[in-house]
């Protein structure tokens, strides 16, 4: 009976415990089934999600490459252009530079002629100076030291005479063979030998001046206004008397100033120096 009872008893209860079960097993299995689908379709979506979030980074990727490929491209282009202009400077400052140099060169030429010019303008001034001068206080042709007037028969087409002719030449335009007696004097003169004859000596390059021995008076050598010889401006082993005919005095166009005279034979044929003095200054 007990048995029967538990049987009983536990059938009964097992009956509806089974149903129970049964029931919650397929609720479970609802829910498990309904999890499962919803874990698929989660999976699934997120699949979905992940490949197209893939795809858009690279084709963004791809594109962003295109851009910078392009930009390389461009910078490229703009970097051989900018070499390009850049050479192309460097060879116009070059060709500018030259361009300066020879500029420079040709102002630095005309400078010079500038100065050259000034030089010469003011050479001529003193000259025109002195011509003025002359014009008021001597014949043409003359020129004024102080208060003398000289005379140079420069012209080629006068020509060269002995002393006793020279002299009268003088004589006939109202002066005399030039007298020598002042450093002064002998340096203008010598002056002017050496500006006609820039060549340099040449015993056919003498000029008489108014000096000559007296033999009759011991060789002492007298100015042509009678008064004795005091320096001299001789050349050195002068006056040597040559052959014992040499009695009248020539100037030449000496480097050293101080020595240009030499005594010469009389008839010699050469130019001269006269001077005669000149008018009141105005
Ligand atoms: C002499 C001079 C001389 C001259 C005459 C020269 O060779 O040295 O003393 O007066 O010749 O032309
Ligand atoms: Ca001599």
């Amino acid at each position: 009976m007990d048995n029967m009872q538990k049987v009983s008893l536990f059938t009964v209860r097992g009956y509806g415990s089974s149903r129970r079960y049964q029931l919650a097993t397929g609720v479970l299995g609802l829910l498990s089934a309904a999890l499962l689908m919803a874990v698929i379709a989660m999976a699934t979506q997120m699949n979905g999600v992940c490949e197209s979030q893939s795809s858009l980074n690279i084709t963004a990727v791809q594109s962003e490459l295109k851009l910078l490929r392009d930009e390389r491209v461009r910078l490229t282009e703009s970097r051989t252009s900018l070499q390009h202009d850049y050479d192309k400077a460097r060879a116009d400052r070059s060709l500018l530079q030259a361009q300066v140099d020879r500029e420079k060169a040709m102002s630095d030429r005309l400078l010079a002629q500038i100065k050259t010019l000034e030089e010469q303008k003011k050479q001529e001034n003193v000259r025109v100076l002195q011509l003025v001068r002359s014009c008021e206080r001597c014949p043409p042709g003359w020129e004024v030291v102080n208060d003398t007037c000289y005379y140079f028969p420069i012209s080629s087409g006068i020509q060269r005479k002995g002393w006793d002719d020279a002299r009268a030449d003088c004589i006939r335009q109202g002066g005399d063979l030039a007298i020598v007696d002042t450093l002064q004097k002998q340096t203008f003169i010598v002056g002017v030998l050496k500006a006609l004859h820039s060549e340099g000596f040449s015993y056919r390059y003498g000029f008489w001046i108014g000096l000559k021995r007296k033999d009759e008076e011991q060789g002492t050598w007298h100015w042509t206004n009678g008064s004795l010889l005091g320096t001299g401006y001789w050349m050195d082993g002068e006056p040597n008397d040559d052959y014992g005919y040499e009695d009248c005095t020539a100037s030449y166009p000496t480097v050293n100033i101080l020595k240009s005279w030499n005594d010469a034979p009389c008839r010699h044929p050469l130019k001269w120096i006269c001077e005669k003095e000149a008018t009141a200054a105005s």
